[in-house]
């Protein structure tokens, strides 16, 4: 049998032979195997279980060292951490803000909480995260500066924004995209939900702009249960989101003084906890999902399918090992097989604009990430300890 002649059957034969398990297999499912239970232990032991527990600032300073991030602020969860990431960013009712299509809800949405409109621009088919190409194109046919600011000439809107994402831990081509937001006044807020432990070189993804925003939700790399992480180059913008975060409380011994409308997002110390003990295994973490890739790279190699690798010049922290299959057929065919048959494999998302909420947003065409939308699969990717 060759190679391209490779059945779905084949296929979850392998998965279950990597995995070693009969069972259910779940897309991305958290792994406990480092010293997670005895900090959540300490923290309850403490009775700091809320956002005063000496687990926050300690997350905080464990993000900033994993990153390079001059300042980390902990949230709730990621959404609005870019929900807050958007207002620090000057982001406003009526504004427009650039984002992919191909990107979780979750993106489109923290643009809506601001008041502001997206605007959907392709994606690269190599690296699936914003096109420089698409961002340059739009940029300088359909927007002008007036008095410092991004203008769109058609809808007369400011574009105060620009939210690029990492897909599935793949970067993008941040160092362009960050270009050309500088030369056209607009704002850079990295989604870097999925791209904990992921370079440009040996820069962290989340670090090129002013702001950006990771995801601990359970199904990512290294999780808080639920919970987000706001990044900033900027001292006082760091200082304003921790404001706001926590109800623009002014501290004080006993008085409520609260100096303009904040927002409950901080994050609780039994979250942080789970997450500390997490994060001091990153580095087993990223390095089993990078032999797991090797591994699918290895038995894909020379199939029908293709799986994605990271670019020259960058590291992956390959959080979901993604296939491309060469129909919408075939793609189909591989997801219902796969999950009829106990293994969880998942599409791409179903472009945002297609979504009730976001169908009258500008689009450039999105001919690549339609082309992504219909081929692009998830396959089971959870930390295998085994394999460190
Ligand atoms: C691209 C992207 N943006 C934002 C989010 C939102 O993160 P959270 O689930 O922590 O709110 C996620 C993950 O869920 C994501 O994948």
């Amino acid at each position: 049998m060759t190679k391209n002649s490779r059945t779905s059957t084949d296929i979850l034969a392998f998965i279950r032979e990597t995995f070693n398990t009969q069972e259910f297999i779940p897309l991305h499912a958290p792994v406990f195997a480092g010293e997670e239970k005895k900090y959540v232990m300490d923290c309850l032991d403490s009775t700091f279980v809320s956002s005063v527990s000496q687990y926050v600032q300690k997350v905080e300073d464990k993000v900033c060292e994993i990153t390079g991030s001059k300042f980390a602020v902990a949230v709730t969860n990621g959404t609005v951490g870019l929900h807050l990431a958007l207002l620090a960013a000057g982001v406003e009712r009526e504004d427009e803000v650039i984002t992919q299509a191909l990107t979780f809800v979750a993106t489109g949405n923290a643009i809506n909480y601001t008041g502001a409109q997206p605007v959907f621009l392709d994606v690269d088919e190599t690296t699936m995260g914003l096109s420089a190409k698409a961002l340059q194109v739009f940029l300088e046919n359909n927007t002008e500066q007036k008095n410092g600011a991004c203008y769109n000439k058609k809808s007369g809107k400011r574009i105060k924004a620009c939210v690029p994402m990492h897909t599935f831990g793949f970067p993008m081509e941040i160092e362009a995209i960050s270009e050309l937001c500088k030369q056209h006044n607009v704002v850079l807020v990295e989604d870097a939900a999925e791209s904990i432990g992921s370079f440009v070189g040996d820069k962290h993804t989340g670090t090129f702009g002013e702001l950006a925003c990771l995801s601990f939700n359970g199904n990512k790399t290294v999780t808080a249960g639920m919970g987000g992480m706001i990044l900033t180059q900027n001292e006082d913008l760091a200082k304003w989101l921790k404001h706001v975060s926590t109800t623009a409380k002014k501290p004080h011994a006993f008085e409520f003084y609260h100096d303009e409308i904040g927002y409950n997002y901080r994050m609780a110390g039994l979250n942080a906890s789970l997450l500390y003990g997490q994060l001091m295994n990153l580095d087993n973490i990223l390095k089993a999902k990078r032999k797991l890739a090797g591994l699918y790279q290895e038995y894909f190699n020379g199939s029908r399918m293709q799986f994605i690798t990271e670019q020259s010049g960058t590291t992956a922290n390959y959080w979901l090992n993604t296939i491309r299959f060469a129909t919408f057929e075939e793609r189909n065919d591989f997801l219902t097989y796969a999950n009829e048959n106990g293994v969880m494999c998942r599409p791409i998302w179903n472009l945002l604009n297609k979504l009730p909420m976001f169908k009258d947003a500008e689009t450039d065409g999105l001919e690549v990430s339609s082309r992504l939308e219909a081929t692009i699969v998830n396959i089971p990717s959870s930390f295998i300890p085994e394999l460190v």
